[in-house]
């Protein structure tokens, strides 16, 4: 005997349940309390694997390679995406020779390498898998290698480096080991352009959220002035606005237009 109607409400509720217990759990193990505590005592790398969007994260050929690395079509952020392409493609072709080497760090899909690997000299590094085989695909005159940029030997002597919205996905009690590895393979006066997605509310600074973190630029510019000189550290898309712990005034929707910008330079 068949009871179609209620085998599938028991389908829908099993589901139901299956989808609230996972967020259930995932509330419970990401929260500002637990989060904090785990940066404090250094364990908050654990946290973030277990949060981690990108890991496993399967390449989805209906979506655009753009939308592939969580960057949606929308008008606001396309154009702040572009603002940003251009300052980093202005910055390099001014202050770069031609052919110089420069690593892609969270190359994504490749988007960045495409345009960047028509002057210079391209390698990317990127915690994925999946996104990688497609950003080799995409642009096979550039150098891509899959590893966590803490700890994979993705080589050295750069010119520059550039992040695009990748520093929220590394854990806090990380953050100078970040710049420490940037120094490292960065040659001496060579350029680091990293943007981020910065802290819009006071909230932020306690990682409400560990699988995408908003930074304080003062912490960023902390850490970051350890091994750094800044040339310039500023919001990404009004380029004459400066926040220092939490934006005050952020563009009213939760979107990429909310990034700043660092240029820094290894002495
Ligand atoms: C929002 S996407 C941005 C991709 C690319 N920068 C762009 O703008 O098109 C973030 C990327 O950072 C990568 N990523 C996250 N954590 C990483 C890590 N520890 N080491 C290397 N890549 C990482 C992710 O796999 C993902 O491709």
């Amino acid at each position: 005997m068949r009871f179609p109607e209620s085998s599938s409400f028991q389908g829908k509720l099993l589901r139901w349940i299956k989808g609230s217990m996972g967020k259930a759990f995932r509330i419970a193990v990401n929260n500002p309390l637990l989060n904090s505590a785990a940066a404090w005592c250094g364990a908050d790398p654990l946290l973030c694997r277990l949060h981690h969007q990108w890991v496993g994260r399967n390449f989805n050929p209906a979506k655009s390679l753009q939308e592939n690395v969580g960057f949606s079509h929308r008008e606001d952020v396309e154009a702040a995406l572009s603002k940003v392409h251009g300052t980093l493609w202005s910055f390099a072709c001014g202050n770069l020779e031609e052919g110089a080497s420069i690593l892609d760090l969270g190359s994504g899909t490749g988007l960045i390498a495409k345009r960047m690997s028509s002057r210079f000299k391209i390698v990317g590094i990127d915690i994925s898998e999946e996104l990688t085989r497609v950003a080799r695909k995409e642009n096979p005159q550039c150098e891509f290698h899959v590893g966590d940029f803490l700890s994979f030997e993705c080589g050295s002597d750069f010119a520059l480096i550039y992040s695009i919205g990748v520093l929220m996905y590394f854990p806090p009690s990380r953050l100078r080991l970040f710049f420490e590895r940037a120094h490292e393979v960065l040659r001496p006066g060579g350029y680091l352009f990293l943007q981020y997605s910065h802290a819009l509310k006071r909230s932020d600074l306690w990682f409400p959220d560990i699988s995408s973190i908003k930074y304080s630029p003062a912490i960023v510019e902390r850490c970051a002035a350890e091994f750094f000189k800044i040339e310039a550290h500023h919001h990404s898309f009004f380029e004459e606005k400066i926040v220092q712990d939490y934006d005050r005034d952020p563009f009213p929707m939760d979107s990429f237009v909310n990034g700043y910008l660092l240029i820094a330079r290894r002495p």
